[in-house]
Formats: C-alpha cells, sequence, structure tokens
C-alpha cells in the first residue's frame, strides 16, 4: 500500500496528477499524517502552498502556520466550540457548496483533507464534478458563459449565512475575480468554476449575474454529480479546487468532536 509520506518519486507524483486530471477527487485510505508531513507531502506533490484561506480573519491558526487550516471545530484547549462561538459560526460556512481560497488570486489548486478524528455519527463530505456539470449543459447556456467572469468573496458567501464582519475584516477581505469556466492546461477538459462565494458576474446587473450563479449551482449540484465521502480517521482526500465544489454535511457539532486538517496548494503554474 502506498505510505504518502514517505512518497517522493516524480514519476509517480505525476501518477497521481494525472488520477487527479481524470478522477478530480482521490481517496487515500490510512494515511496518518503527522502536521509537518502533510506540509511536505503537498509541496513535494504541488509547490507552492496557500497561506490566505480565509480563517485568519476571525482567529489565530492553533497549529501557528496559516498553511495548515484548522477543519475542526475545537479550541486551542481541545474543547469543543460552544454553540454561539464566532469561530463555529464562521465554519458553518463549509456547509455552503464552495472550493477552497476562490475569493483569492491566486485561488487554491488541490486541497489535502486528512482526518484526525471523526464522529461516530455521519459527518460526511460531498464533492459536485464541475467538469461532468459543464459537458451536460446546453449549447446555449455554454454560449453564454464564453468569457464571463465572477466576482468570490468570503465576506458574501458568510454574510449570507448571517455572519457579520466588521468593517476592518472586510477590508482584508476584498475577493477576486476568476472565469465561469476554466479549462484544465493538461487535458483541455472544460469546467464550470463556482462556489457560494461567487457574488456576482462581472459587467452584469447583480441580480441577474446572482440568479445565472444560482442556476449554475442547482445544475451542478444534481446528484448524478455528487460523491459523498464518509470519512475514517487516517483518511487523507485530495480534491481539484478549479474541477469541483464541496460542502460538509451537517451533523451535531456541538455534540461530537471532529478534528481535519487541511493544506491547499496555489493555483500557480507547476512545476512540472
Ligand atoms: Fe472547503
Amino acid at each position: 500500500m502506498i505510505d504518502l509520506r514517505r512518497l517522493a518519486d516524480r514519476a509517480t507524483l505525476e501518477e497521481i496528477r494525472a488520477a487527479m486530471d481524470e478522477y478530480a477527487v482521490l481517496v487515500f485510505r490510512d494515511q496518518p499524517f503527522a502536521n509537518d508531513e502533510q506540509l511536505a507531502f503537498a509541496q513535494r506533490f504541488d509547490g507552492a502552498l496557500h497561506t490566505k484561506t480565509g480563517a485568519a480573519v476571525v482567529g489565530r491558526n492553533r497549529f501557528g502556520n496559516e498553511a495548515l487550516t484548522d477543519i475542526s471545530n475545537v479550541d486551542e484547549g481541545g474543547a469543543i466550540f460552544s454553540p454561539g462561538d464566532r469561530r463555529r459560526m464562521y465554519a458553518l460556512g463549509n456547509r455552503l457548496w464552495h472550493t477552497d481560497a476562490s475569493f483569492e488570486d491566486p485561488p487554491g489548486r488541490y486541497s489535502m483533507l486528512s482526518a484526525k478524528v471523526v464522529p461516530e455519527v455521519s459527518a460526511d463530505t460531498e464533492f459536485a464534478d464541475l467538469r461532468a456539470a459543464y459537458d451536460a449543459l446546453d449549447g446555449g447556456t455554454r454560449a453564454t458563459l464564453e468569457g464571463l467572469r465572477a466576482h468570490h468573496s468570503i465576506a458574501y458567501s458568510r454574510m449570507t449565512l448571517g455572519f457579520e464582519f466588521s468593517a476592518e475584516e472586510r477590508e482584508r477581505l476584498p475577493g477576486a475575480v476568476h472565469p465561469v469556466v476554466r479549462t484544465n492546461p493538461r487535458t483541455g477538459r472544460r469546467s464550470l468554476y463556482l462556489a457560494s462565494h461567487a457574488s456576482r458576474i462581472v459587467d452584469w446587473p447583480v441580480p441577474e449575474g446572482r440568479l445565472l450563479l444560482r442556476e449554475l449551482m442547482e445544475h451542478a449540484t444534481q446528484p448524478q454529480f455528487v460523491y459523498r465521502h464518509a470519512w475514517r480517521a487516517g483518511d487523507l482526500v485530495i480534491w481539484d479546487n478549479l474541477a469541483t465544489m464541496h460542502r460538509g454535511r451537517p451533523f451535531d457539532d456541538t455534540r461530537h468532536r471532529r478534528e481535519l486538517r487541511r493544506v491547499t496548494t496555489l493555483d500557480v503554474s507547476p512545476a512540472a
């Protein structure tokens, strides 16, 4: 069985990239990463790491490294967040369909999520294949999308849930503009690029753009495009943010501990 902690040969790493290009989500069982091993693997696999994935605005990173995102419902002392904790409110936004760091430029490319503590109740993650969703669009819609760009903002997506940011926090989260359709440079395959962070279509009236974005989100998250992952401790799941959306499914997070750690690479030109 493959041990990603020790995997360093270029040919195998490129095989994983080729598999990512084909499947967009890969599940590796029994990969007990330490934090530094997870960071090192992500760099060996895909180069530069993303350090601006949003949460820094609402609290200190408990690992002291902004490249390691805490996808957990516990505080620095290991206690489960109380229901009204602001960090919990912020994290609940991960239950909206999204791509990681689409509100930054460059955005996130691959995310690697390592499961440490998984509750007995189901606390799954769903992934939607935005390449299949693009392929299933009719020709008229594809023509409409040609050349369109969307503005992505985490302040926007969190505000749709009623989360409030201070003026200073909003200033630190200006958002970013990205094309609505992206092409994988290695395969030539096209994909929608969507997220609940998408706040408007550039140069369109805001309501019209939001309606189009909603329509596309509904289309792209139909069951035939979705894979649901049931976590086991030790899983490492890698997904391509440029080809998928994902969301955490609801569970009683005020009673059950759930701890995962995520590293996301930057969408800059690949090293190889
Ligand atoms: Fe995410």
